[in-house]
């Protein structure tokens, strides 16, 4: 038997090794919230306690938990073909996943470029905007506009365009040449708006005032969110991105929507592009694609993108990047089952139809103690609570704690706001659930 094997059955429960991410390590192995197994709407601890998930996971289980149809294309897949080459070689559904993600999104979208995460889908996006502006011949297009509270993974590219401080400050000097739209959000001006705020378009007017400082025949893309989301959930102002698109459209920059979250129903939509009304020049996705069953992103790039690059003589390699495992086969076929279920169960057009109950619901905390501010849009909330004196993130942390541990429910804590984000299988039953808890949770957190 191998050293390690040995060492593993020995300690069968040292929560030490595991460095995990984005999380207290330490207060984690102290008081550890494990997860098990899942199923549908539940997550379930190993000693087999239910825990309702009002995340999705982590924004991703779009279609709920551990769902047959998905279970089954990916064990199948498994016997059948494990893995082909991602580069010179390729498989049937790689082509297949492609054209049904093509279809669901808006306008002449249509190219598809897979990868691995959501991340890797943002790196993907701004190289090929640089790329495709380097192919025209207009190479000075280099620089990357992003936005304040913006999150767009944790790539160089990612938190360079990204306005979260501490994504930010330990990394060193990041990309050069990246600018910062101002955040939408404004608690005087929008607090306790359902859907998208009155108050806000006008801030998509500062893209002018970056373009003139740098010139635009510097500038390459502009990416955002079209709802900010590990940020707490801010929902775009109302006429805030037809305007953005509007001074890229004069100055010839791309614009770059990051749907990772937004994608595959969150927002009643298969993409928020299509709420809005806008079509972006590239779409990020992530997450919703497998309903989080396997690691998968991308991004989908309009035609003109994709045709500019498609010159010169044709065995040389027209984009210089790829990651060995996009479009793995075990990928595609969850990808496959996942946009079978979401059609055949309408849950883009369910979420649609639950979000002014949703809303409703999530209104009923307004007045509790601590609540400074709500937002929702589609099936998501954040809830601001007021921070403890000197321990800012404190009351939001512990609260998700609380709600694993003492109320059966998985939330999740940006600082001092609580974000939810059901699958979109949810009940409204456990919609009334998940508020009633929350209010539990709130009150016990005062
Ligand atoms: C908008 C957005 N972009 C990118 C990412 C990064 O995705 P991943 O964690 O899969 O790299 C996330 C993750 O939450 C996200 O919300």
């Amino acid at each position: 038997m191998a050293m390690n094997q040995t060492k593993s059955a020995a300690v069968p429960n040292d929560l030490e090794p595991f460095w995990i991410p984005f999380t207290p390590n330490r207060d984690f192995k102290k008081t550890p919230r494990m997860i098990a197994r899942a199923k549908d709407m539940h997550y379930y601890t190993p000693e087999g306690r239910a825990v309702l998930d009002a995340c999705a996971g982590l924004w991703c289980t779009n279609a709920g938990h551990n769902r047959e149809p998905i279970v089954a294309a990916i064990q199948a897949q498994a016997a059948e073909l494990d893995y082909a080459p991602a580069f010179q070689f390729s498989h049937p559904k790689a082509f297949e996943l492609a054209a049904r993600v093509a279809a669901l999104a808006p306008g002449d979208l249509d190219h598809v470029f897979f990868c691995n995460s959501g991340s890797e889908a943002v790196d993907t996006a701004l190289k090929i905007a640089l790329a495709y502006h380097n192919v025209r011949g207009q190479g000075a297009r280099t620089r990357l506009i992003g936005r304040e509270r913006g999150y767009h993974g944790v790539g160089f590219g990612g938190i360079s365009v990204g306005g979260i401080v501490n994504n930010r400050k330990f990394f060193g000097s990041l990309l050069a040449g990246v600018d910062h739209l101002p955040s939408t959000y404004n608690r005087e001006q929008q607090a306790f708006s359902k859907g998208e705020p009155d108050w806000g378009a006008h801030l998509a007017d500062d893209l002018e005032r970056i373009v003139t400082l740098h010139d635009a025949s510097t500038v390459a893309a502009v990416i955002v969110e079209p709802m900010a989301g590990s940020t707490g959930v801010l929902p775009s102002p109302k006429g805030y991105l037809p305007r953005l698109r509007a001074i890229c459209d004069k100055h010839g920059i791309l614009l770059i929507f990051d749907e990772v979250i937004t994608g595959f129903g969150r927002l009643g939509h298969a993409f928020a592009a299509e709420r809005y009304g806008v079509i972006p020049d590239m779409i990020c996705f992530a997450k919703g694609i497998t309903s989080g069953s396997v690691p998968m992103g991308g991004v989908i790039a309009r035609k003109g993108i994709y045709d500019a690059f498609m010159q010169g003589p044709e065995h040389v390699v027209e984009l210089f990047h790829g990651y060995t495992y996009s479009a793995h086969p075990l990928a595609c076929a969850a990808g496959l089952a996942t946009l079978d279920l979401y059609r055949d169960e309408n849950l883009f057009e369910r979420a649609k139809k639950l979000e002014p109950i949703w809303a409703d619901a999530a209104m009923t905390l307004k007045g509790l103690p601590n609540v400074l501010d709500i937002r929702c849009v589609g099936l998501t909330a954040g809830i601001d609570l007021a921070s403890k004196p000197g321990a800012v993130g404190k009351r939001g942390y512990d609260s998700m704690a609380r709600a694993f541990h003492e109320n059966g429910i998985m939330i999740r804590s940006v600082g001092d706001t609580l974000a939810v984000t059901p699958p979109l299988i949810v009940s409204e039953t456990q919609i009334g659930e998940i508020f009633d808890k929350l209010a539990t949770i709130i009150r016990a957190a005062a």
